[in-house]
């Protein structure tokens, strides 16, 4: 009998995919053996020793949280956190609340709410709308929407010449797009430009959404951290879902303001036109999560929980909030007026002027190389800076090597694109 013919070629076909830059620079820090090193690359909160944090309120939430049970948890989460986490984020006396107009699933933190966000939209919308994205976004944004199947587009958001939002290229891409375009945006503390509009901007947003039928996807990665007051951070989302009355879907993730980076607890949340569709929503999103993961994780839900539903504990994270916020504010600070005394050449308000985590220097790419190799300060290729890598005792010597390098006739110069 002749066996049949094999092949071995299984994966030949498979390319090799350059690791992402972002973990990679982690990767070389660790790897660095230099003293002197600085991480301004990840965004993750440090305390002022450098060292990671974990938040007051999570210390006594987790012990809280110690006698629970190891049971999976239903496919679309934790009840408890799914409500709490939703009446956080549209405010609890939010009429689409009431109306039952909401429908919501616990996601693996921010990211996987993006995703079923994403995947939800597609099964909706038949992958015919296309999904805007902000230039520049967060690194993976396009990656998210493109590998469920959407034509990805982004467009203008930040002026690089001003360190300002490009207002008219924002509204001019809303009047464009064609209706039922699904916009990704950032609802506090745009990553990478630290560049949000005013709530009179925000309003002017969403009345283009609503007139041109626009769909809006909020990223809510940062809501808290970026002023140190949730509600605060919160604006833009309330305004379109509880002001105007919009569809939208909303991706919380408690990474950042609640310290919780590795538990990946996150949620999406869909608020539709009526109580059936939030239903029907609610039981499609359950369907791609058993395909996908079967029921989330349940640590960081009950964590989270914990936290929301004590007002004591409420209290303290709005203090540890506030923490956090103060500190990356003062070492905008720090960082702005060293570069001043140190006289180090071009325009540095943007380091004060922008908000949130993260700031965009505006220096060269050999300036940037010059950084990590020379004075093993680590950051994004496009001079992005995460500011909660700075600290007392390494913000001055950051912009002693700033100046030096930014002096450095040799180098290529400022650019800010
Ligand atoms: C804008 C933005 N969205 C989403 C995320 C996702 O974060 P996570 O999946 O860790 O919650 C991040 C993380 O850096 C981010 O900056």
């Amino acid at each position: 009998m002749s066996s049949p013919s094999t092949t071995q070629d299984f994966f030949t076909q498979v390319p090799r995919i350059p690791p992402d830059a972002i973990f990679d620079l982690t990767k070389k820090f660790l790897g660095d053996p230099d003293p002197r090193k600085v991480n301004l690359g990840q965004g993750t909160y440090k305390d002022e020793n450098g060292a990671p944090w974990i938040l007051p309120v999570v210390k006594a939430a987790k012990d809280k949280t110690q006698d629970a049970n190891h049971e999976y948890l239903p496919i679309l989460g934790l009840a408890t956190f799914r409500k709490l986490a939703t009446e956080l984020v549209l405010g609890k006396d939010a009429s689409a609340i009431a109306l039952q107009r909401v429908a919501s699933s616990q996601a693996l933190s921010g990211t996987g709410a993006l995703h079923l966000a994403g995947e939800m939209l597609f099964r909706a919308l038949g992958g015919e709308a296309p999904v805007y994205i902000t230039k520049p976004t967060w690194s993976n944004h396009r990656q998210v929407f493109a590998t469920i199947g959407f034509e990805v587009h982004d467009f203008k958001w930040y002026d690089d010449n001003t360190g300002q939002i490009d207002f008219e290229s924002i509204t001019n891409t809303l009047r464009n797009a064609p209706p039922r375009s699904i916009f990704v945006f950032h609802a506090s503390a745009h990553n990478p430009s630290g560049c949000d509009p005013s709530e009179e901007q925000w309003r002017s947003i969403a009345r283009i959404v609503q007139e041109r039928g626009l769909f809006p996807l909020f990223d809510a990665a940062y809501l808290g951290i970026t002023s140190g007051d949730y509600d605060r951070d919160a604006f833009a989302i309330r305004h379109f879902i509880n002001e105007c009355g919009l569809q939208a879907a909303v991706c919380s993730s408690f990474a950042k303001n609640m310290g919780l980076y590795g538990e990946r607890i996150g949620l999406v949340t869909f608020v539709t036109q009526s109580s059936d569709e939030a239903m029907a929503v609610e039981s499609t999103l359950e369907q791609i999560t058993r395909g996908e993961i079967s029921n989330p994780p349940a640590f960081g839900a009950r964590i989270v929980s914990a936290v929301l539903e004590d007002e004591s504990l409420r209290a303290e994270w709005a203090r540890n909030l506030s923490t956090m916020s103060t500190r990356i504010a003062d070492m905008r600070k720090d960082l702005f007026n060293a570069l001043i005394k140190l006289h180090a050449p071009g325009d540095w308000r943007r380091v004060v002027e922008q908000r949130g985590m993260f700031c965009i220097l505006g220096l060269s790419l050999e300036q940037v190389l010059h950084l990590r190799e020379k004075y093993h300060i680590y950051m994004a290729d496009t001079s992005r800076i995460s500011i909660a890598g700075l600290n007392p005792s390494n913000v001055w010597y950051t912009a002693e090597a700033i100046t030096k390098t930014v002096q450095d006739k040799n180098l290529g110069r400022i650019n800010y694109k």
